[in-house]
């Protein structure tokens, strides 16, 4: 069974779509944490996006390998625990472009139907159910105002060490709701058959609630 919950960056569905996970013992699986893999292995080798044959090149040479630990997704990339530097500001500004490359796209749809296909899951991503999973028992659209949304980035970066301006981190999550929604392949954009949650002034607990009372009810 699959559980798609997709929504804009900093909605709150990486934290709902973890602990509905556990809540319904489900495996997870964050598929952003993926392209920012493939993201900071462009700039660490110096890839432009749009150079097609170096971008192939490297997605035939990255192993990427997901797991969940004390909550928290782990990615490696070639035997290389990448999950904190996959969260810096630095990837975090090119991920869009990297991940609007259909060759890209392409390559971590494939991963991504092969796990769904081998368990229950909950998936969280953009296009998990339009593109990825459109057959998902489940899909959920996770949406919050950008005041909400840039207080969860700015915690978030905190953790990392790094400070941020609220204002800086709406302008940041303007462009990138902007670059997500408009890209040509697989954009943000909630399935017709998807219930939407606004999460804005939901406690975390809330939203988890929320969500698995709609699975548990409809199982
Ligand atoms: O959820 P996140 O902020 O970690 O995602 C990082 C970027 O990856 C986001 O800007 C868009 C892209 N992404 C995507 O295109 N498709 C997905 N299924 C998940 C993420």
């Amino acid at each position: 069974m699959i559980i798609a919950i997709d929504g804009p960056a900093a909605s709150g569905k990486s934290t709902t779509a973890r602990l509905v996970a556990e809540r319904l013992s489900f495996t997870y699986l964050d598929t952003g944490a993926m392209y920012r893999a493939v993201t900071l292995a462009a700039i660490e080798q110096n890839i432009d996006p749009s150079d097609q044959k170096s971008l192939k090149d490297l997605l035939e040479d990255i192993d990427l390998d997901l797991s969940t630990r004390n909550r928290e997704t782990q990615i490696s990339l070639n035997d290389r625990d990448v999950s904190e530097l996959i969260r810096s500001i630095e990837v975090t500004a090119n991920v869009s472009a990297v991940s609007a490359e259909p060759l890209v796209r392409e390559a971590m749809v494939v991963m991504q139907r092969m796990i769904g296909n081998r368990q229950d899951c909950v998936i969280e991503g953009r296009d998990i159910g339009t593109v990825v999973f459109p057959a998902a028992e489940f899909k959920f659209f996770i949406v919050a105002d950008y005041a909400a949304r840039a207080h969860r980035r700015q915690l978030d970066l905190e953790r990392l060490g790094e400070q941020r301006s609220l204002n800086d981190l709406i302008n940041d999550l303007k462009i990138r709701d902007q670059k997500d929604s408009s890209r040509t392949h697989s954009p943000l954009r909630k399935a017709a058959d998807a219930i939407e949650i606004d999460t804005s002034n939901l406690t975390i607990e809330q939203q988890v609630t929320l969500i698995v009372d709609q699975v548990k009810s409809r199982l």
